[in-house]
């Protein structure tokens, strides 16, 4: 499993935040990722929310900031370290296939750039359905994207989902699918490297590309809201 022992680097886990969001495009994608995240959960005041894969907390910290309760777990300590100083939430060290958690513990469970991370998600997302009581939200790296430039030489291993492979997953961990957004027709990698000036350019074709019918259907990445049944 590359993606798991990879991000227990403790090189990896400092520069994590700084190498993916520290350029005017990288910043652009957190902000991006962010907003996406956001309006998928909805109103989370007052909601009991996992993160599963929280990683350095981003995510929880704004889940926090909007009033959720929120609990991070992650296989890496490393990572997790960050979070501790950025938020009040509890952050557990476990694995995502086997939650340590009762049935229906949280209101929602969220899990960002982790199925990417995983050869086999169908375990990952059972246990996310099994904790949650309404839904599960989570993002998946799309095979008919430009991420196919690079995504094979990437060191942790990168897992390219085609729509009928989130289908079947939903499918068969008896879940619902409501809401999707397609975004992001440049794929990261792109922003990540993108000169600065070129940024805010970059971002606003892409905005108006994946807005029209063929963008969406070459965007990078999707983000699924699927209801627990
Ligand atoms: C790309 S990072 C994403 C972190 C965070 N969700 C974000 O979007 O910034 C992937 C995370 O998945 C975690 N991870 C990998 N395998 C895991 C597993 N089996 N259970 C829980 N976390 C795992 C890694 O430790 C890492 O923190």
């Amino acid at each position: 499993m590359r993606g798991r022992a990879w991000y227990q680097e403790e090189e990896v886990a400092e520069s994590y935040e700084d190498e993916r969001f520290g350029s005017r495009g990288g910043a652009l994608i957190n902000r991006r990722e962010t907003e996406v995240l956001l309006s998928l959960l909805g109103d989370v005041e007052g909601t009991r929310v996992l993160e599963v894969a929280t990683g350095t907390g981003r995510f929880a910290e704004t889940m926090e900031r909007e009033g959720a309760d929120v609990v991070g777990l992650d296989v890496s300590m490393e990572m997790m370290e960050q979070g501790f100083e950025r938020c009040g939430g509890l952050f557990v060290r476990g694995d995502g296939s086997r939650l340590p958690f009762r049935e229906d513990r949280f209101d929602v469970v969220v899990a960002m750039r982790f199925l990417h991370l995983i050869p086999d998600p169908r375990p990952f997302v059972e246990e996310m359905k099994r904790v949650s009581r309404s839904s599960v939200v989570f993002d998946t790296f799309n095979s008919r994207s430009g991420r196919i430039l690079y995504n094979r030489f990437l060191p942790m291993g990168s897992r390219l989902y085609g729509e009928e492979d989130v289908t079947e997953l939903l499918r068969e961990a008896g879940l619902g699918r409501v809401r999707r957004r397609d975004e992001f027709l440049f794929p990261f990698g792109g922003y990540r490297f993108a000169p600065d000036l070129l940024a805010d350019a970059m971002e606003t074709v892409d905005e108006a590309l994946v807005s029209t019918g063929p963008g969406r259907a070459l965007s990078s990445v999707t983000y699924w809201k699927a209801s627990v049944k």
